[in-house]
């Protein structure tokens, strides 16, 4: 019987101390020590020895259990700390790693001219206005009088969506103009920017794609003092007092008389520069005293009502207003150049 006892000893210290998990040292407990284990069977024999062997058998026993007692004490702790150190690595939290940021964007340079824009015009009594960029010919250039065989309506120049030249994208935003003054009877004071299109090549002052604010006043008394005023109101909120202006005579098929204004060129002052190719002046936008046979196309009686229009190069704006040399930039969403705004 002891070298049972002994035998059991042995194989059940190892394998508890050898025990994988809890659950592998709880079938152990109860392999041995439990009711039926083989411990507790083997103790239940004990009547059979006799007196001098007993307390012998009995010590031994005893001494077993106690040891196999504390080696499965000493396995539960060490499983749960190994379990404990497991979980508190994969659970492991780097403070140290930098936060995860949404990167802010900005406004792009032209929206907040235009924003600027906006707000200059709306203080002086102005709406916004909305058109198509698809446009009808009619609207883009027979309402605002520019007839069949012009230069302007070229296949060349135009990007024309129908053989027969009937839809277009907008090579100007002066079809808002026609579009407004069919649903809206004077007094009318609008702005309307968007975008417009011509088959420019690319250049430093070009692109296929570019921004015009149309701008339509109509009502009685309308003259060019009020254009001239208006232009220039605006032109010195945007730029500060010594922007100057330049007015020069010059034809557009729906505005009589017309005009051409040019800012003097940021980069040069005046001097001629790659900027301006050479001029000193760089032409901002494109004016006139609507023609009467436009505000009569849209039921406007001449007798009573005139009034003025302008259609201003948004990216040329920008460009003088923060000193932007190649209008190229603003359609690179090279992120070094739109985070200087
Ligand atoms: N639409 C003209 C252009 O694109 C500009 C303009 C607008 C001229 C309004 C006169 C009046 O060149």
């Amino acid at each position: 019987m002891i070298t049972q006892l002994e035998q059991i000893r042995e194989k059940a210290i190892e394998r508890v101390r050898s025990a994988a998990n809890l659950q592998e040292l709880e079938q152990l407990r109860i392999k041995y020590l439990g009711k039926k284990g083989e411990l507790t069977a083997l103790l239940k024999n004990m009547g059979k020895l006799s007196a001098e062997e007993r307390p012998v058998v009995g010590q031994l026993a005893n001494s077993i259990r106690e040891k196999l007692d504390s080696a499965m004490k000493d396995r539960t702790e060490a499983l749960s700390r190994e379990a404990m150190d497991l979980r508190l690595q994969e659970e492991a939290l780097d403070v140290t790693i930098p936060g995860k940021t949404t990167e802010l964007g900005k406004k792009h340079p032209m929206s907040i001219v235009l924003d600027e824009t906006k707000e200059i015009f709306i203080g002086m009594g102005f709406e916004i206005a909305e058109g198509p960029e698809i446009e009808t010919e009619y609207y883009n250039f027979t309402a605002l009088n520019t007839k069949p065989g012009h230069p302007a309506r070229d296949w060349q120049d135009t990007f024309y969506l129908r053989e027969d030249s009937s839809v277009l994208l907008r090579t100007q935003t002066s079809p808002v103009q026609v579009r407004v003054m069919e649903k809206k009877k004077p007094p009318i004071r609008i702005i309307s920017p968007g975008r417009v299109y011509r088959k420019d090549e690319v250049d430093a002052t070009h692109s296929p794609m570019f921004h015009q604010i149309e701008g339509l006043v109509v009502d009685k008394g309308i003259t060019m003092t009020d254009l001239k005023g208006t232009l220039v109101q605006f032109v010195g909120k945007l730029y500060g007092p010594d922007a100057k202006l330049r007015f020069r005579p010059h034809h557009f098929p729906f505005t009589e008389p017309s005009c051409e204004i040019d800012i003097m060129c940021f980069e040069c002052r005046g001097e001629g520069c790659r900027v301006c190719k050479g001029e000193g002046w760089i032409e901002l936008l494109g004016a006139g005293m609507v023609h009467p046979r436009v505000l009569e196309g849209c039921g406007i009686d001449t007798d009573i009502y005139s009034g003025f229009a302008f259609g201003i190069g948004v990216e040329r704006l920008t460009m003088r207003r923060f000193s932007v040399s190649d209008m190229r930039l603003f359609f690179e969403n090279d992120i070094r150049f739109l985070s200087q705004f």
